[in-house]
Order: C-alpha cells, then sequence, then structure tokens
C-alpha cells in the first residue's frame, strides 16, 4: 500500500487535513502571538529548519542525479487493497513451504547442486558449486530465514569457483543467471563483502566464454581449463541474458569491463538481420554473428532476450534508448505476429511461436512464456503502452487457466490450441531447421470447454512463470484477483508436489495418481523462484518494490542503478 494513496483516501473521507476554523497561517500567527520569548525562539529555528529543508528537497529534485532522466515507474496505483489478515496467513504458508523445501535440502544434499525429492538422493549436475543452495540465499534473506542464511554464506564463500567437477562443461548462461546472479542480489541484501568477491570469482570464471571472434559467448566453459568450448552457435537467450549480471557485477566492482563485454553482444544482435522487425530466430552464428535459423519465441530459447530488453532498461534508470526501442520493436513484432485467441474461448489468448522465417504459425502457449504477461505490464507503465496492460490481463487469464482446467490445476509445459486450418504444428526446438506441420492428435473431449488441448508432454516441473506474472500483475493493477488465483496454484502445489522432504516435479497434471506421479526431482527455481513470487505477491507491495528493484530471469532482485551509467 503506497503511502500517496494512504492520503488519497484520508482526503476522500471529506476531513480535510486541516481545520477548517482557521486557516494555516492564521492558526501559526495565533501561537506566534500567543507563545513567549523561548516558544518563539523555538518556533523560529523549527520554521528555519522546515525552510531549509524544504529547499534542499527542491534543490534535488531539480539538480539531483537523476537529472534529465523520469525517475523510476509508480507501480502501486492508488485503490490498490490493503495487506489483508489473509495475505499475512497465505505469505506465512508459503514461508512454511520454503523451510520445507530447505529443510530437506539442507538434509540430505547441503551444498550439493540438488536434492531428489523423493529418494532423498543428491546430484552435481550443474557442475557441484551447490546450485540450489545459492539460487536460494536471497529467498531465505527475503523470508526472514537468517539463521538459514547465515548458514548457507559460510558454506558458499568456501566454494571454490574457478573448479568444477572434472570433465564438466559449465553452461554459461544457466551458472550467469544462478549462481552469479544469486550471489550478487545475496550481497546487495546483506552487504557482506565476501559474496560480492564470489560473484566475481563466478564472474571471471566464466568470462573466458566471450573470447571468440565477435565477442557472442559460446554457450559453455571449461572453468578448470579457463577457456570455453568452442560451438558455431548458441542460442539468442543464452547470449543475450547476462547483461544484466555482468553490468551489476561492473557497477559494484567498479570494474567497467564486464559491461563493455556483455553489452557488445547485444550490439551486434541489434544490427543483425530479421525476418521481422523486433523478432529473432533463437540460434546465432558466433563467427558471423547473424541470427541463422530456428524458431521466433518467447518460450524456450528466445524467452529472456526479449525480457531483458526491458530490463536493462529499467535498471540503467531509463538512460539506455536502445533498449526501449529494442524492446518496443520486438513487442510490436509479437503483437502483429504471434498473438491469437482461442477458438472455442474468446477471452482466451496467447502467444505462439514462429518459424524462422516469421512465416508459419505453431499455436502453442509454452508455460515458460507465461512469463510475458509480467513484462508487459511492467513496460506498460515505464513506457506507457496502455494497450499492453490489456493483453497482459488476457495473456494472465490463459497462463491461469492452464492451471485451473486440469485435473490436478497444476499447468503443463505447453498447450495446444486448434487453428483455424485446424491444423497444429510442431517446431522441434532441437532442430535448425525443422518446423513440421502434424495433424492434431491428441485432441480431447474437453477441448471445446478448455479452449485448448494437452499436448504430450503434460508435466509440471515447478516452474515459476505464472506466479511472477501473478505477482507483477498484482502490483500493477491493484486487483486481488491475481492473489486468489496464486494462492490456488499455491494450493495445487502443496497438495499434488509435496514430498516428505521437499516438493518434486510431477509428471502427468491430468492424472491424479499422487505419489506415483512425482519425478523425483526439485530444479533450484522452485527456491528461488517459485517460492519467492508466491511470498512476494502476499507480501505489501513496497516490499522489495519494483520502483526501486529489477529481478534477473531466475528471480534474484537487483537494486536499480542509483545514477545512469556514463
Ligand atoms: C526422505 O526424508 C524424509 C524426511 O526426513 C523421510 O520422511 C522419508 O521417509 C525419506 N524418504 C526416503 C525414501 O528415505
Ligand atoms: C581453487 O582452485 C584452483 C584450481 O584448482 C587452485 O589453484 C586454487 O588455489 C584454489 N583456491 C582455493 C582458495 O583453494
Ligand atoms: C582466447 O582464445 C585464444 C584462441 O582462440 C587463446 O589463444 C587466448 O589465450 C584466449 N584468451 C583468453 C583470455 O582466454
Ligand atoms: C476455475 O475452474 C472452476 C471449476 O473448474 C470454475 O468454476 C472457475 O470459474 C474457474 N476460474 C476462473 C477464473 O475461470
Ligand atoms: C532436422 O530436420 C531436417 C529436415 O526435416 C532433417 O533432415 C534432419 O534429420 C533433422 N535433424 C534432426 C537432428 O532431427
Ligand atoms: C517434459 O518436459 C520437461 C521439461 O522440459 C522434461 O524434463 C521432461 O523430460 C519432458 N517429458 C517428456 C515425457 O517429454
Amino acid at each position: 500500500m503506497s503511502a500517496k494513496a494512504t492520503i488519497h483516501s484520508e482526503r476522500s473521507d471529506g476531513e480535510p487535513l486541516l481545520a477548517p476554523r482557521l486557516t494555516l497561517g492564521g492558526r501559526l500567527r495565533d501561537r506566534w502571538y500567543r507563545a513567549d520569548r523561548t516558544g518563539r525562539a523555538v518556533f523560529s529555528l523549527f520554521a528555519l529548519m522546515m525552510c531549509a529543508i524544504i529547499a534542499a528537497r527542491m534543490a534535488l529534485e531539480v539538480l539531483g542525479p537523476h537529472d534529465g532522466w523520469p525517475g523510476p515507474p509508480t507501480t502501486i496505483p492508488p485503490g490498490a487493497k490493503e495487506d489483508t489478515a489473509s495475505d499475512g496467513a497465505r505469505r506465512e504458508a508459503v514461508r512454511e513451504a520454503m523451510k520445507h523445501a530447505w529443510g530437506g535440502y539442507r538434509q540430505y544434499a547441503f551444498g550439493k547442486d540438488e536434492l531428489h525429492p523423493v529418494s532423498n538422493k543428491s546430484n552435481n549436475k550443474w557442475g557441484g558449486w551447490g546450485v540450489t543452495l545459492i539460487d536460494a540465499l536471497d529467498t531465505l534473506h527475503i523470508m526472514g530465514l537468517h539463521e538459514e542464511f547465515r548458514e548457507a554464506v559460510s558454506h558458499v564463500v568456501g566454494v571454490n569457483f574457478t573448479r568444477t567437477k572434472d570433465d564438466f562443461n559449465t553452461p554459461f548462461f544457466e551458472m550467469v543467471i544462478r549462481s552469479l546472479g544469486g550471489l550478487l542480489s545475496a550481497y546487495e541484501m546483506s552487504l557482506d563483502r565476501r559474496l560480492l568477491d564470489k560473484a566475481q570469482e563466478v564472474g571471471d570464471a566464466l568470462m573466458p566464454a566471450f573470447n571468440t571472434s565477435t565477442g557472442i559467448p559460446y554457450p559453455r566453459v571449461d572453468v578448470n581449463a579457463g577457456r570455453a568450448v568452442p560451438a558455431d552457435r548458441v542460442c539468442i537467450a543464452e547470449a543475450g541474458t547476462v547483461q544484466l549480471e555482468y553490468w551489476k557485477l561492473s557497477e559494484l566492482t567498479g570494474d567497467p569491463v564486464y559491461h563493455d563485454t556483455a553489452q557488445r553482444v547485444v550490439d551486434i544482435l541489434d544490427r543483425a538481420r530479421k525476418p521481422y522487425k523486433g523478432l529473432y530466430p533463437i540460434w546465432v552464428d558466433i563467427s558471423s554473428g547473424e541470427l541463422v535459423s530456428g524458431q521466433i519465441t518467447f518460450g524456450g530459447m528466445g524467452d529472456s532476450w526479449y525480457e531483458y530488453l526491458l530490463k536493462q532498461y529499467i535498471y540503467s534508470r531509463r538512460a539506455e534508448d536502445q533498449y526501449r526501442r529494442m524492446y518496443e520493436e520486438s513487442i510490436d513484432g509479437m503483437r502483429a505476429k504471434m498473438v491469437r485467441q482461442s477458438i472455442y474461448d474468446p477471452n482466451m489468448y496467447y502467444v505462439g511461436d514462429l518459424d524462422a522465417t516469421a512465416t508459419k504459425f505453431s499455436p502453442r502457449f509454452q508455460h515458460l512464456t507465461c512469463f510475458v504477461p509480467g513484462m508487459l505490464a511492467l513496460g506498460s507503465r515505464v513506457l506507457d503502452r496502455p494497450a499492453d496492460l490489456e493483453l497482459a490481463k488476457q495473456l494472465t487469464y490463459t497462463c491461469f487457466q492452464m492451471y485451473n482446467r486440469t485435473r490436478t490445476q497444476l499447468s503443463p509445459e505447453y498447450v495446444q490450441f486448434r487453428d483455424v486450418s485446424d491444423r497444429g504444428i510442431a517446431p522441434s526446438q532441437e532442430n535448425t531447421t525443422d518446423f513440421e506441420l502434424v495433424g492434431l492428435n491428441a485432441a480431447s473431449d474437453r477441448e471445446k470447454d478448455d479452449g485448448f488441448y494437452l499436448g504430450p508432454n503434460r508435466s509440471y516441473i515447478l516452474r515459476p512463470e505464472t506466479v511472477e506474472s501473478l505477482m507483477i500483475l498484482y502490483r500493477v493493477t491493484g486487483d486481488g484477483t491475481y492473489k486468489d488465483w496464486g494462492w490456488q496454484i499455491f494450493r495445487a502445489i502443496e497438495r499434488w508436489t509435496k514430498t516428505p522432504s521437499a516438493y518434486s516435479a510431477y509428471g502427468d497434471v491430468n492424472s491424479i495418481g499422487g505419489s506415483a506421479e512425482l519425478t523425483d526431482s526439485m530444479e533450484s527455481f522452485f527456491l528461488a523462484e517459485t517460492l519467492k513470487y508466491l511470498y512476494l505477491l502476499f507480501s505489501p507491495a513496497d516490499y522489495y518494490s519494483l520502483d526501486e528493484y529489477v529481478f534477473n530471469t531466475e528471480a534474484h532482485p537487483f537494486r536499480i542503478m542509483r545514477t545512469p551509467p556514463p
């Protein structure tokens, strides 16, 4: 609840702030004449101080560090609902879920990459730096779990990030968003200098990725050897979702090399030839910097590239106009070519995928794409694009239905829509060239009611994108419906995915097979993102306010730069 809204509502109650009997000047004069000498001296001093404060504030506003920039957006509209008792209970339930997930991880997998939440085994499939622990740090801090935070920090400062599991090639993008991002935000929260040193160690260990002829990064790094693993191509999300983290590293260390290296990638992709303005096929040729092939998608392998265009603009305090232009081009392209409406349910809009030439449309909506409504809502405030907010609401509705219309009320990886041509198109993410047409073989009886049908992959792997959008939509619109939807999703997570030691991915969201469906996997983003966004959804909107923070694509909040970059 914003201070602005509070004042507004007091005034609208009808009671003016000043008593009507006497004007402010009148009352001051009245006091002045009735006071004794000491009283008058104190009064004068007080008046002088007030004038000085007001003058200083006015000077700051005129000449201040943000001179020339409009400043952060206001994200809390008047009329936003008060934090209620039920929000408190919901927030506490999410915090309990975090304690449960963390407790199991701590007991059976502490310092390992992941816990297997059914068998209680663990794995080091991300190289063994303890990615779940690092990803969870700032969530622990945000939820006030300080004992757990301290214990995790004392572990992480002993990890050697210049060395990893033998024969392991570190995925550059994943480690930047999870480990570098997690350490940077944990540092900003705690100001524990050791965390910044560790962040720099990770950032430096991964820098060899950029050592290519164009500066477009290789997707994997052999950290032990201190060099990247050569490759021909990298996908656009991998190359273009590391800038926020490296910019932050430059801001906090004062060394511009990280920012400059990461920025080069965006400059090249900005210049690359595109099949449609603002739309980027996912595969980038590393030696030429050209966009060679693949589909165009706001889902997997494309998604966070678009997200960071907006977020870097916000992070730079709107100083980097290149990002505003690129973001607006992309959203205009998406709106023109990729948004459709269900032919059965006119309330349901979705963002499908395109082939590399931006001509064939695939009527499929990925759960990963459900971050888009949150992005649109944030962008609508920052860039004054009200139509984007309308689309954001429509898409959020669909994302919620992906949960609400399955038997478990959990969402599958993606849903498919019947296209007017009565054919679906299934793009293969692995294949650079292929975009095959397939007939609809899986249409179910419920399709007409649901407006969409489920594809072959019906698993829910504890993904965050929908609750991320719900949190942002709530903060931008003040509409409490988004909290209720988030609460329903949380209850389904509790009902179907909870295990005695943590939470597990679920095999088929349309099967109420219970524990038989648990696939014994808990990705670190469940602790980093899903639980954090749910917790923030039920928290007052000024807690980690969107005016002060920008969340990296792994939900690690970064403070917006205090002054625009030089
Ligand atoms: C896993 O740990 C939980 C909590 O300690 C326990 O209740 C459960 O029986 C364990 N599962 C297995 C398969 O050992
Ligand atoms: C980290 O590992 C590297 C490579 O094995 C080694 O040279 C370095 O001394 C280690 N650092 C610490 C603090 O143990
Ligand atoms: C960059 O790669 C070249 C070979 O392509 C190698 O000779 C050089 O040492 C590398 N530099 C860094 C900083 O990794
Ligand atoms: C969710 O599903 C229930 C029953 O299936 C339905 O009654 C309800 O209206 C749905 N919610 C929304 C917001 O569509
Ligand atoms: C990709 O698609 C092409 C054309 O359909 C096909 O020849 C090739 O075998 C496919 N490659 C893979 C890895 O599926
Ligand atoms: C479904 O998608 C998830 C997440 O991408 C993946 O881990 C899983 O293997 C897929 N399952 C099937 C049956 O394809």
